[in-house]
């Protein structure tokens, strides 16, 4: 795999530029806006033109109407979580659901909270889509979150948009930092300190102009590829380099991949780089405690290349993987057995030991984007032809992913 890629926009930064700029005063551009389903479902309109500009007239904090009908998240745990912090303060009621994976997502973590804030929600059993949001007159918290999930972070810091006074948000361990970046960029008043949040509520929220970096999630694939394909060097441009998700590089490095970052700039307060990738032994290693946290997205393709590693991979403190649009842990073991690849499972991670190759096999993404794109990459290295089942769930995040990957042929 040698040449050089470019890949479409942050899934997590554009939906909160989507997010921010509509509750923000005057007209927003967000260029290189991610092309995933997830982040159209968020716009709840598709993108016109070449298909990855948007524009936004925001219509301030009191300006959202209610919606005719339900609002359809589609398979985006984000938006039915991010956006429930903004309908929590409207002055109407807001019906969000969405596809069946999502429906089965639990939604307790943003209910708590909210409802502490002042607003009334009904849930499926009381913890699943689809949510009906009786929005209220909001009062600020102070609340620490018993999760670490940047989307329970981001909903409750937007309900803090809303409200008097200042909300603080306490986490467990530092999760990704988008928010905290795009609000500040928007112009609200919010403070870090370690890892507690204070939003002041009330802001007056301006629109901007900004640029989606490329997301380093969705190059994780192509990373994992380069370094298990021989002879190869692959170049990736523009790719968000924050801190709070730049863990992938650093753990790879640790493990013996050679990656090197140039041109490290920073574009409304997010880092991006390029990115060079040449094939590599890597050693194997162990992720867990709060690397696993910072690992979350990538676990099913580092799973692919744990196995392929000299000393394999051990995931501990994972359980969260198990609520994601599937049961990774689950979805990941099956498709690894099926390419002839031992993996232990275990109720929080995996174990998978190194040294194995990957058999050709009928592959199931069971509609997970990730295990979709993972196990792609793995029947690339396999020693015949695989198939996929539904390996259109990649479209979920990176539409252009099998065509970008063809180009390599
Ligand atoms: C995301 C946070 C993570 C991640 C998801 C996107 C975000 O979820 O898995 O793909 O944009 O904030 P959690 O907040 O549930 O950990």
């Amino acid at each position: 795999m040698s040449g050089s890629l470019t890949l479409p926009g942050d899934k997590s930064i554009s939906h909160r530029y989507a997010m921010i700029a509509s509750i923000a005063e005057g007209e927003s551009r967000i260029r290189n806006y991610s092309t995933g389903a997830d982040c159209h479902s968020t716009l709840g309109v598709p993108i016109e033109g070449n298909g990855t500009e948007v524009t936004i007239r925001g219509r301030g904090l009191d300006g959202l109407r209610e919606p005719a009908a339900p609002l359809d998240a589609g398979n985006s745990g984000s938006t039915i979580r991010m956006l429930s912090g903004i309908l929590a303060a409207q002055p109407f009621t807001s019906r969000i659901g969405g596809d069946e994976s999502l429906s089965r997502r639990p939604m307790a973590r943003i209910i708590e909270p909210l409802s502490r804030m002042g607003v009334s929600i009904s849930a499926r059993d009381g913890r699943f889509p689809p949510l009906e949001i009786r929005g209220a007159p909001l009062h600020s918290i102070d609340y620490a979150l018993p999760v670490p999930s940047a989307q329970v972070k981001t909903c409750v810091l937007f309900a803090g948009l809303f409200a008097e006074g200042e909300t603080v948000v306490r986490e467990p361990v530092r999760s990704r930092d988008h928010t905290e970046i795009a609000l500040r960029e928007f112009g609200a008043d919010l403070r870090v300190e370690a890892k507690t949040i204070s939003l002041r509520g009330r802001p007056a929220l301006q629109a901007r102009d900004l640029v989606v970096p490329s997301d380093l999630s969705s190059a994780a694939f192509f990373i994992v590829a380069a370094l298990l394909l021989p002879d190869s060097q692959l170049t990736i441009h523009g790719v968000g380099l924050n801190p709070t998700r730049s863990t992938l590089l650093d753990f790879l490095c640790g493990m013996g991949a050679n990656i090197r970052i140039n041109e490290v700039k920073c574009q409304n307060g997010e880092l991006t780089g390029e990115l060079t990738i040449t094939s590599s032994r890597v050693r194997g290693g162990v992720i867990e405690k709060e690397t696993t946290a910072a690992l979350i997205d990538e676990i099913p393709v580092l799973a692919v290349l744990g196995a392929a590693s000299d000393e394999g991979l051990v995931i501990r403190d994972a359980s969260e993987l198990r609520i994601k649009e599937t049961d990774r842990i689950a979805t990941v073991a099956e498709n690894l057995r099926r390419m002839g690849v031992k993996a232990e499972e275990h109720p929080d991670g995996l174990e998978i030991p190194g040294r194995q190759r990957f058999h050709a096999a009928a592959l199931d993404s069971f509609g997970d984007h990730r295990i979709a794109m993972a196990f792609t990459i793995a029947a690339l290295c396999a020693d015949g032809e695989s198939a996929m089942e539904g390996a259109e769930a990649a479209s979920v995040s990176f539409p252009e992913f099998y065509d970008r990957l063809a180009c390599f042929h």
